[in-house]
């Protein structure tokens, strides 16, 4: 009787615990299809229904949904409306929303955990659709910029940097930032998926001290050297046994006294384990991505090629994410 108890108290325990992710869903699908922008003033289901041409059902059970989790309330008896719309993402139509972490999370990082079973029974891996996901994952590494820029502001200064090189740059974001600042000074990006390269060409078209390369870094022989590269949230894109080969690139790449900077979460870090290992995990689950690093592998790394780590700052301490700074011996 009592183990018949124990289980029935497990039993709730989880459902409990599996509660947040509720929230998540909900969000998720509002923000999909754009229907807290349909609630934002008093509407009805049926309008919404009709005007999204969408599923009337469905609709309903998440309207149901959303009044119990506060997202929504009832305005009138057949009318709806957003609840604590400062709680919940901005539309897909903004440039900065929080919903594009909740699209990454919940198309990419909760089916490839929850393939676990058949991944480890098979003895395979997935492979990552950098065409599907590519732009999803380019944008969700814009939300870090913000609490990123300061940190490479302060390189730039503190070593007067006069040449950029970007690495796997995404749309282009921190070049943007620096442009605005130093619109004289050199920058190349380097991207090698079609679509982001083309939406960073596009967002960094009236920046004239700008380059942005549509290619596979790996292929890559500049011109000139650099005075900082950056690798922002690549190195997860990058085989553990090449890496060695990327940071003798990275020297050879820079010039005299040049600067290394890299953004990436890391491996059992001091702060942010829980998030680091989901984020491990996820990526562990493809072929074509890599775990993350580690801080002794970034030193072992640094060290055999005559790089001086001067500074491992945390970015978001409870995303395990950190900002190294190393410097040319
Ligand atoms: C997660 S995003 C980060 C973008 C940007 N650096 C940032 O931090 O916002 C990583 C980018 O690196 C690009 N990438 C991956 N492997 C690459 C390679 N071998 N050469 C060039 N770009 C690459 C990906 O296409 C992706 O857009």
């Amino acid at each position: 009787m009592i183990a018949e108890m124990a289980k029935v108290w497990r039993a709730r325990t989880w459902m409990k615990k599996n509660v947040p992710f509720l929230y998540s869903w909900h969000a998720y699908v509002g923000y999909e299809l754009e229907l807290f922008e349909s609630f934002k003033k008093p509407a009805s289901i049926q309008e919404v229904a009709l005007s999204r041409n969408i599923e009337m059902d469905l609709l309903e059970q998440w309207v149901e949904v959303g009044i119990t989790l506060k997202h929504l309330k009832r305005a009138s008896k057949d009318r709806i409306r957003v609840k604590n719309g400062w709680k919940l993402p901005s539309s897909k139509t903004e440039a900065f929303s929080s919903g594009v972490l909740l699209k990454e999370m919940m198309e990419l990082h909760i089916p490839a955990l929850l393939s676990y079973p058949s991944l480890l029974r098979n003895h395979t891996k997935q492979s990552f659709n950098s065409e599907l996901h590519g732009s999803t994952v380019a944008k969700t590494s814009i939300l870090l910029e913000r609490f990123a820029f300061p940190k490479l502001q302060k390189v730039m200064k503190k070593y007067k940097v006069d040449s950029v090189l970007d690495l796997g740059c995404g749309e282009g974001g921190y070049l943007r930032r620096l442009a605005d600042r130093y619109p004289k000074k050199r920058m190349v990006g380097i991207e090698i998926h079609e679509a982001v390269a083309k939406e960073a060409q596009e967002a960094l078209k009236p920046y004239d001290n700008i380059e942005i390369k549509n290619r596979d870094l790996h292929g890559y022989d500049p011109e000139f050297t650099f005075h900082l590269i950056m690798a922002n949230n690549l190195f997860h894109y990058i085989d553990p046994s090449e890496r060695l080969a990327f940071f003798k690139k990275a020297s050879q790449w820079l010039g005299d006294k040049g600067v290394f900077f890299v953004l990436t979460p890391m491996q059992k870090s001091k702060h942010g384990k829980q998030f680091s290992s989901a984020f491990n995990s996820f990526f562990m689950t493809f072929e074509n991505l890599y775990p993350i690093p580690s801080q002794k592998e970034m030193e072992t790394l640094a060290k055999k090629t005559g790089f001086k780590v001067v500074s491992i700052d945390p970015i978001v301490k409870e995303g395990g994410w950190y900002a190294l700074c190393f410097k040319k011996k």
